[in-house]
C-alpha cells in the first residue's frame, strides 16, 4: 500500500523512493521476504538466509536524531525484520540504476571489469560497495580527483569482504571496487572494456563511467524515523518502547506480562545462527530506548548501550582509543572480524552477549570483555544490577524478560589491574583469533585475549599481573585460565617459566567432549600464549631466550594483512586477442552483465508467482537405510492449514517414479518404500508460502523401520566387502598403457600400496535448486527450472507424469551458478514441482533452503586410492598401478564416467607403464554427481601426490621429478593416442617455460630457502605443476532467426550458467553473419539477442557440461549462419548489382518480401576423429604457513593457460581465475563432511567455508595463451571452464613443501614423531590439518630443545 502520512501504529518506509505503509504485518517477516514477495524489487537474492553470503544486502538510510545526520549502512535483508526498518529508506541495486533509467556507474564498472559471471551475487556486491562509497564521502579526507571517491583502494576491497562469489574468484570484483578509489593506481587494474593496455592515464580516467559523488544523496524519510509504539497484527504484535518506563509498563501490562511469549529484538541476526521457527506473541524492539544506546565516557571507563550495533561500538572504541586507550583500538580491530560488515551494522553488542550467556554462542566479544574487566548492567523485573562479565556468564541462562542495558569497559592502566602498581611497568594487551578466514565471516576455532602488566629491569621481564581469556573452543563460555595466570604472576619470564606456563595452559584449555579438533584448539591456545609472552622481548632486552619474534618478521612480509594494504596486492593479466574472426576474439563484456548488477536479470525465483501458487519443500530421510512407514507433520501455530504431502503414491498410474535420467538410466524421484541414504528424498510438502513449506518439512515426522534390512554400507571398504558396485560400460573403461609388471621389474625403487583419501566438495552455487511448474491446458505442464540440462529434465517430467514429451515444456533462461550441480541434481526438483502441480492443478514452486540443498546435493566423489609405483634412482618412473575406490553413493548418477575422466587427466606424466582398477562403490550416501572437473581434479592431484612421494623417497627436489617424468610428444601420443593432436599443438613445454619465467621461479626458490632459514614460526613453500586435461566435444543444436528490423534472435542448446556462453555465441553469430559482406554488419553483435532455452522450440539440447558446450553451441550457430548467408547471398548480389551497395537492414527487409527463409537451425556434430582433445596449463604458487596456528597465506600464484585462439579472452580469463579459486576451496578450505551415518555435517555458511576475497592469492597473475591456429577446433578455440581448476593443486603442493620445512625444523628440535619426510597432507589442507603436520606440540618441542640443547 502506498500513501502519505502514516499513523503511529503503522509501519512506514521507502524502498527505492517508493513509500510503503503496512498497518499489519507478521512481525517475523524479514525484509527480504517482504521485498521479494510484495514489491517488484527482486535484486535482493536469497543465498543462505543466515547472514553468511551477502546476496541479500541492501542499504538502509536512517536519520539519527541524536547525531542529527543520515546514516547509510548495509544490512542483510534475510535477517532484518521488516518491522525494524520503520521510517527508513531502503535502497536495492535496481534502486541505484536500471535498464530503463540508466545504470549506476557501479553497475557499469562491474560489467566493464568483467566482475559478474552468473550474476547472482552481483547486486549484493554492488550494494556493499555503494554503502562503502557513501560513507567514504562523509569522511574528512581531502577531496579526491574528479571522478573518484574518497574511499581508499583497501577499503573498497574490504567493502565486499563478507560477500561470497562462487564464479569469479574475486579478482575482477576487487578491480571494479578499486576503480573508485582516489589512491588507486590504474595500472594495477585488470583487463576491462574501458581502456586498452598502454592507454594514457587521462584516457583511462575519462573512459570510466563517470562517478558523481553527488549521486550519493540517499533519500530518507525526513522526520519519520520513529518508534512505532505498537504495530498490531491480528495475532502478533511489535512494540518499540521509547523509554525504560514504557518497557516496564509493557512487561507488566496484560498483553505482554501475563499472556503469551515475548521476544526482545535488536538486529535479529541471532536468527542467522539459531533459525528459530517459534512464533512469539509479542516482539519488543529495544533500539528506541535511549538508555540502551548510550555512549558515556567518564574518568574511569566507557559505558556502551547494549543495543548499539557492533559497527558503532567499533567507531566509539576507535574514537576513544585516539585519546590514549590503545586497548580499545585492539578490541575494535578484533570486533571487525566478527561476521561481515552487513551483519555488524545491525548486530548489537548486547545481542551477542545474550547469545553467549543464554545459548553458549562461541562469542568473540565475550572473550575480549572478560579480559579487560568489563561489567554489565541488567534489569530483571524492577531490579537493576551491575555485575562483572564473569558473574554474568556464570549465572543460569537469563530469562526472556531480563534486559541487558549497558556494558562498561574500564580504562586500563597498570594502576588499575587488581591494584598492582609497578612504576616501571607496562601494560600489554593482545587479542587472537584463529579462523578459516582472516577477515572474519567465520567463527573461530579459538579466540583469546591477554592483558599483562610487565616490568622490565636487568633481570628480565617480570610479570606483575596477567589475565588470560580464551573462548569459542568448545566450552559453554569463554574462560579465564586462572591457574596459568597465578603461576605466571610474579615470575620473571624465562624458558622454564614459558615451558611450565604453556604446559599448564594445555591442561586448562580443554574442549568439551564431542568438539571437533579438540587437540588443535588446545594447541592454538598454547601457540597464542607463547607468541604473546614472546613479544615481551620488545619490552626490554631482558628475555634472552633467543626466540625469534614472529610479529616483527611478519611486518617485513609482503602482503602482511594489517593496516591499509589492499588484500589483493597485485594482479596481472596477459591476454592475447586475435582478430582473425572479429568480433570473435574480442574481450567483450559479458552479455547482460549490467542487468545482473542491477538485479534485473531474471532468475527462476524472480519470476512472479502465478495466482494460486503453492510452494514446496523436501522431506528427506534422516536414516541411512530404513523402510518409511509413514509421514506426518507436527502441528505448528503458523501452519493454519494442513499442508499437502506428495509422495511416490501420487505419481499417476501412467507415470513412473523417476527423478533423473542419465546415460546410465534413471533414479527414483521419491524413496518408494526404502530410504537409501540420509538426504534421500522421501516426499514433497506443499504449503501456501515457501516459509510455511520449509516449516512443515522441518516439522515432518517420519516413521522408520529397519527390521529385516541389512546394515547400510557407509564406507568404500564395506562396499568392497559386500561387492556393492556399479558397472562401468566397457566403452567408458580406459585403456591401460604398457606392461606394468615389466615396468616394475625395471624399477630401482618401489613404493607399494601407498594410500590417499580424498573427500567431497559442495557446489555452493549461490542460487540453490529451484523450479516453478505451471499446469497448462490439455494435461500440459510448463516448467521453469535452473538447470544445466533442461532437455533431460523435460524427459524425466514427462516420464514421471506419464504424458507424451510434447505435453511438457521446460524453460531455462539463466542459472545462478551450476558447476555441475544443476545437471542431474536439478532434475528431481523440477520433477517434484511438476508432479505436485499436476496433482493439485495449481502452480507450484520450490526454492530450496541452503541446508536442504547441501543435504541432497551429493557433490564431488570422495575416494580412496591405493597405488604402487616403481622408479629409477634418477627419478624416472617406470610403472604405476592404481586401485581406486570411488564412493558413488546410493544412485548411479554419472559415476561410471569417473574412470574415463580420471585417467584422461592422470596421464599427464609419462608413467612408463600405467595400469589401474576402478571400483565404483554403491554406498548408502547421497549419490555423488558431476562437480566441475569431476574426477579430473582428484586425478591431477593424485598424480602430483605420487610425484611428491617419489621425490620424498629419493630425498630430491620434487620439481626435478616432475621434469624427469614430463611427456615428450612421442610419450604423449602413446598415452593419449588421437587426442594428442599435432606436435605443434603440444604447448605444455612452452607453457612450462613461460610460467617459470613469468613467476621468476628459480630465483624465488632461493628466496623461499632464505626465508625459511631466517624464520622459525613462518615457513614458505613454492610449487610448480602442469596439467593436461582431456575434454570431449559433444553435439549441440542452434537456431538463428533474423527479424524484420534486422535484429537477430538466437537459441542454443547450451545454458548460460555464468560461463559467458551467450556472449561467445553472440560474437560468433556476428562474425558468421558478417560473412555476407554487406554494409552495416559491423554492429551485428549489438543486434543479436540470445534467448532462453525452451525445450519445445529447440530440441536435443543435451547437457551443459564438460567445458565444451560453449564451443559446440558456437559451432551450431555458425552452421545456422552459413545457411542464412547462403540463402541471402543471391539476393544481396542482385541488390548490389541494382543499387551499387546494400546494407543489412535493406537486405533483410527485401529478404522478407522475397520470402527468403530467415530462420535456420542446426545440430552440430563433431568430427568423430577429433572429438577429444587436450588442454594444457601450468601454475606456480607460493604459500606461507604459520606453524603456531596452521594458517596458510597464498602469497602468489602465476598461471599460464592455453585457450587456443580464445573466442573471448575476458570470458576465458574469468573462467580460469574462477575455476582456480573454486579449486582452492577444494584443496584448502571446504570440508563437505558427513557423520558416520552419512548425515551432512556441513549444512550452511556457518560450517562450509568457500574462499572469500581474503583467502585468494595476494598476487594473482594469469596469462591466457593464444596458441594460434587449431584446425580441428571451433574457430581455433579451446576450453577453459574446468581444466584451470586443477591448477589449484599447486597451492596444496606449496603448502606441503612449507610443512616439509616445518617438519625438518621440528626434527632439528629433537622431535621424533611426526617428522618423517614422507607424509600425507589432507585435502582440504585446513588449519587443523596443517597444524597437525607441523606438530601440535611444536612449542613444547622448541622450548625443550632450548632448555636441553645437549639432547638434540
Ligand atoms: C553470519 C554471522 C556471523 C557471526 N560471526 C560472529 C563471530 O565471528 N563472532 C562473534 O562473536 N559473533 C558472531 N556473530 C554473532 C553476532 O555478533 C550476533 O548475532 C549479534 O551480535 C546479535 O545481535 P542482534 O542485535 O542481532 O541480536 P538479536 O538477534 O536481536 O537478539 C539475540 C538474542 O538476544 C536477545 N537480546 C538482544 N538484545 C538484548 C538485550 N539488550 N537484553 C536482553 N536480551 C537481548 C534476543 O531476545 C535474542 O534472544 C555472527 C552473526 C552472524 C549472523
Ligand atoms: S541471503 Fe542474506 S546473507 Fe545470505
Ligand atoms: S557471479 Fe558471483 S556467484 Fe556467480
Amino acid at each position: 500500500m502506498e500513501s502519505g502520512g502514516a499513523g503511529d501504529d503503522c509501519l512506514a518506509f521507502e524502498v527505492n523512493g517508493r513509500r510503503f505503509e503496512l498497518p499489519e504485518v507478521d512481525p517475523s517477516t524479514t525484509l527480504l521476504d517482504f521485498l521479494r514477495s510484495r514489491t517488484p524489487f527482486k535484486s535482493v537474492k536469497l543465498g543462505c538466509g543466515e547472514g553468511g553470503c551477502g546476496a541479500c544486502v541492501v542499504t538502509v538510510s536512517k536519520y539519527d536524531s541524536t547525531l542529527k545526520k543520515v546514516e547509510t549502512f548495509t544490512v542483510s535483508s534475510c535477517l532484518t525484520l521488516v518491522c525494524s526498518i520503520n521510517g527508513c529508506s531502503i535502497t536495492t541495486s535496481e534502486g541505484l540504476g536500471n535498464a530503463k533509467n540508466g545504470f549506476h556507474p557501479i553497475h557499469q564498472r562491474f560489467a566493464g571489469f568483467h566482475a559478474s559471471q552468473c550474476g547472482f551475487c552481483t547486486p549484493g556486491m554492488c550494494m556493499s560497495l555503494f554503502s562503502a562509497l557513501t560513507n567514504a564521502e562523509k569522511s574528512q579526507r581531502a577531496e579526491p580527483p574528479n571522478g573518484f571517491s574518497k574511499i581508499t583502494a583497501s577499503e573498497a576491497e574490504k567493502a565486499i569482504a563478507g560477500n561470497l562469489c562462487r564464479c569469479t574468484g574475486y579478482r575482477p570484483i576487487a578491480d571494479a571496487c578499486k576503480s573508485f578509489a582516489a589512491d588507486v593506481d590504474l595500472e594495477d587494474l585488470g583487463i576491462n572494456s574501458f581502456w586498452r593496455k598502454g592507454d594514457k592515464n587521462e584516457k583511462k580516467v575519462s573512459s570510466l563511467p563517470l562517478y558523481s559523488r553527488k549521486d550519493h544523496a540517499c533519500s530518507y524519510m525526513a522526520g519519520e524515523c520513529r518508534s512505532t509504539r505498537l504495530l498490531n497484527s491480528k495475532k502478533n504484535s511489535w512494540y518499540s518502547p521509547a523509554s525504560v518506563e514504557e518497557l516496564h509498563n509493557l512487561f507488566h501490562s496484560d498483553t505482554v506480562g501475563k499472556s503469551g511469549s515475548v521476544k526482545l529484538v535488536v538486529g535479529n541476526t541471532a536468527n542467522g545462527y539459531y533459525k528459530e521457527t517459534e512464533v512469539y506473541d509479542r516482539y519488543i524492539d529495544l533500539r528506541y530506548i535511549p538508555e540502551l544506546s548510550v555512549v558515556k565516557r567518564n574518568k574511569s571507563g566507557i559505558e556502551l548501550g547494549a543495543a548499539l550495533s557492533i559497527s558503532k561500538v567499533v567507531v566509539y572504541l576507535r574514537e576513544n582509543s585516539e585519546s590514549g586507550e590503545l586497548v580499545f583500538s585492539k578490541i575494535a580491530d578484533h570486533m571487525e572480524k566478527v561476521a561481515a560488515g552487513f551483519v555488524r551494522n545491525s548486530a548489537s553488542l548486547g545481542g551477542n552477549l545474550i547469545m553467549a550467556q543464554r545459548k553458549y554462542f562461541p562469542s568473540d566479544i565475550v572473550t575480549l570483555l572478560l579480559v579487560v574487566g568489563a561489567s554489565v548492567s541488567i534489569m530483571s523485573g524492577h531490579k537493576h544490577e551491575k555485575i562483572t562479565m564473569e558473574e554474568f556468564l556464570s549465572r543460569p541462562p537469563l530469562d526472556s524478560k531480563t534486559v541487558l542495558f549497558t556494558v562498561y569497559i574500564p580504562f586500563l592502566d597498570p594502576k588499575r589491574i587488581d591494584g598492582s602498581l609497578q612504576t616501571s611497568s607496562r601494560l600489554l594487551f593482545e587479542t587472537y583469533r584463529a579462523a578459516p578466514r582472516p577477515l572474519g565471516n567465520a567463527l573461530p576455532y579459538l579466540n583469546a585475549a591477554f592483558l599483562a602488566d610487565i616490568s622490565t629491569d636487568k633481570n628480565g621481564s617480570l610479570v606483575n599481573n596477567i589475565q588470560l581469556a580464551f573462548g569459542a573452543y568448545g566450552t559453554k563460555h569463554a574462560t579465564r585460565a586462572r591457574k596459568v595466570e597465578e603461576y605466571l604472576t610474579g615470575k620473571v619470564l624465562s624458558l622454564e617459566v614459558l615451558d611450565e606456563a604453556t604446559k599448564l595452559l594445555k591442561g586448562a584449555v580443554v574442549s568439551e567432549e564431542g568438539t571437533s579438533h579438540a587437540a588443535y584448539r588446545s594447541s592454538l591456545a598454547v601457540g597464542f600464549l607463547f607468541e604473546f609472552l614472546n613479544s615481551f622481548s620488545s619490552v626490554g632486552s631482558a628475555i634472552s631466550c633467543g626466540l625469534s619474534n614472529k610479529k616483527q618478521n611478519d611486518s617485513l612480509l609482503e602482503g602482511a594483512d594489517t593496516g591499509n594494504q589492499p588484500l589483493l596486492s597485485s594482479a596481472k593479466q596477459v591476454v592475447e586477442s586475435s582478430s582473425e574472426y572479429h568480433p570473435v576474439g574480442e574481450p567483450m563484456p559479458k552479455f547482460g552483465a549490467a542487468i545482473q548488477a542491477s538485479g534485473e536479470a531474471v532468475f527462476v525465483d524472480d519470476i512472479p508467482s502465478p495466482t494460486d501458487c503453492l510452494y514446496g519443500a523436501l522431506i528427506c530421510s534422516t536414516e541411512p537405510l530404513a523402510r518409511v512407514k509413514g509421514i506426518s507433520i507436527k502441528n505448528h501455530p503458523r501452519l493454519a492449514q494442513a499442508p499437502d504431502v506428495i509422495t511416490a503414491k501420487d505419481i499417476p498410474k501412467e507415470g513412473e517414479n523417476v527423478g533423473c535420467l542419465t546415460l546410465f538410466g534413471g533414479e527414483p524421484l521419491f524413496a518408494d518404500d526404502i530410504a537409501k541414504c540420509c538426504g534421500d528424498i522421501i516426499a514433497l510438502v506443499v504449503a501456501d508460502t515457501q516459509k510455511n513449506a520449509n516449516l512443515a518439512a522441518k516439522n515432518a515426522v517420519v516413521d522408520y523401520d529397519t527390521e529385516g534390512l541389512d546394515p547400510p554400507i557407509l564406507t568404500v571398504e564395506e562396499a568392497v566387502e559386500r561387492s556393492s558396485f556399479y558397472d562401468v560400460p566397457p566403452f567408458l573403461y580406459p585403456q591401460t598403457v604398457g606392461d606394468f609388471a615389466k615396468g616394475m621389474a625395471e624399477a630401482d625403487h618401489k613404493i607399494l600400496s601407498a594410500e590417499i583419501r580424498l573427500g567431497s566438495q559442495y557446489y555452493f552455487y549461490m542460487e540453490t535448486q529451484t523450479a516453478l511448474a505451471v499446469p497448462d491446458e490439455d494435461n500440459c505442464m510448463v516448467v521453469y527450472t535452473s538447470s544445466q540440462c533442461p532437455e533431460f529434465a523435460h524427459r524425466v517430467i514427462a516420464q514421471c507424469l506419464g504424458v507424451p514429451d510434447h505435453n511438457v515444456r521446460v524453460h531455462t533462461r539463466r542459472v545462478g551458478g551450476g558447476f555441475g550441480g544443476k545437471a542431474i541434481k536439478a532434475m528431481p526438483i523440477s520433477t517434484a514441482c511438476a508432479l505436485a502441480a499436476y496433482k493439485l492443478q495449481r502452480p507450484v514452486r520450490i526454492y530450496l533452503d541452503r541446508k536442504t540443498d547441501m543435504i541432497i546435493a551429493g557433490g564431488r566423489h570422495p575416494m580412496k586410492i591405493t597405488y604402487s609405483v616403481g622408479f629409477k634412482s634418477d627419478g624416472k618412473i617406470t610403472a604405476l598401478h592404481l586401485d581406486v575406490l570411488v564412493n558413488a553413493g546410493m544412485g548411479t548418477d554419472i559415476s561410471p564416467i569417473m574412470p574415463n575422466n580420471m585417467i584422461g587427466v592422470f596421464k599427464k606424466y609419462d608413467w612408463g607403464a600405467l595400469s589401474f582398477d576402478f571400483k565404483i562403490c554403491r554406498t548408502n550416501h547421497s549419490s555423488k554427481s558431476a562437480m566441475r572437473a569431476p574426477g579430473e581434479v582428484q586425478a591431477s592431484y593424485i598424480a602430483e601426490a605420487i610425484i611428491e612421494n617419489v621425490a620424498s623417497w629419493l630425498a630430491v627436489d620434487v620439481d626435478s621429478i616432475r621434469n624427469r617424468n614430463f611427456h615428450s610428444y612421442e610419450s604423449l601420443k602413446l598415452f593419449y593416442g588421437g587426442s594428442s593432436g599435432e606436435p605443434d599443438e603440444f604447448t605444455l613445454p612452452s607453457i612450462w617455460d613461460k610460467v617459470t619465467s613469468m613467476s621468476n621461479f628459480d630465483q624465488r626458490i632461493l628466496m623461499v630457502e632464505q626465508f625459511n632459514r631466517s624464520n622459525l614460526w613462518l615457513k614458505r613453500g613454492i610449487s610448480r605443476i602442469p596439467i593436461v586435461h582431456e575434454v570431449l566435444v559433444r553435439s549441440a543444436p542452434g537456431k538463428v532467426s533474423i527479424l524484420w528490423d534486422g535484429s537477430i534472435v538466437v537459441e542454443v542448446g547450451g545454458i548460460e550458467i555464468g560461463q559467458g556462453l551467450w556472449t561467445k555465441v553472440k560474437q560468433v553469430v556476428a562474425y558468421a553473419l558478417g560473412q555476407i559482406q554487406c554494409d552495416g554488419t559491423e554492429d551485428l553483435f549489438d543486434k543479436v539477442r540470445v534467448v532462453q532455452m525452451d525445450t519445445l522450440s529447440l530440441v536435443q539440447g543435451g547437457f551443459t557440461a564438460g567445458s565444451t558446450t560453449s564451443e559446440s553451441s558456437c559451432a551450431a550457430v555458425q552452421l545456422c549462419c552459413s545457411v542464412l548467408v547462403e540463402r541471402l547471398t543471391p539476393l544481396k548480389e542482385t541488390l548490389q548489382a541494382d543499387t551499387g551497395s546494400v546494407d543489412w537492414k535493406t537486405l533483410i527487409l527485401q529478404a522478407n518480401y522475397a520470402a527468403v527463409n530467415l530462420a535456420a537451425n542446426s545440430l552440430f556434430v563433431p568430427d568423430p576423429t577429433a572429438m577429444k582433445y587436450l588442454n594444457y596449463g601450468a601454475a606456480v604458487s607460493e604459500v606461507e604457513i604459520d606453524i603456531l596456528t596452521g594458517g596458510t597465506k597464498i602469497l602468489r600464484t602465476d598461471i599460464v593457460y592455453d585457450c587456443g585462439q580464445s573466442m573471448n579472452p575476458a570470458v576465458d580469463l574469468g573462467q580460469i581465475e574462477g575455476a582456480f579459486v573454486q579449486g582452492l576451496g577444494f584443496f584448502m578450505q571446504e570440508e563437505y563432511s558427513t557423520d558416520s551415518d552419512g548425515t551432512m555435517v556441513a549444512d550452511g555458511t556457518w560450517t562450509y567455508k568457500i574462499p572469500t576475497i581474503d583467502t585468494i592469492p595476494k598476487q594473482f597473475n594469469v596469462q591466457v595463451l593464444n596458441s594460434g591456429h587449431h584446425k580441428q577446433r571451433v574457430l581455433s578455440s579451446k576450453a577453459s571452464g574446468e581444466p584451470p581448476l586443477l591448477l589449484a593443486a599447486s597451492v596444496h603442493c606449496a603448502t606441503r613443501a612449507a610443512i616439509g620445512e616445518a617438519r625438518k625444523q621440528l626434527k632439528s628440535w629433537g622431535a621424533v614423531e611426526g617428522t618423517e619426510s614422507t607424509f600425507q597432507l589432507d585435502v582440504p589442507a585446513t588449519m587443523p590439518a596443517v597444524k597437525q603436520l607441523c606438530g601440535l606440540d611444536s612449542v613444547a618441542t622448541y622450548l625443550h630443545s632450548r632448555l636441553s640443547p645437549s639432547q638434540n
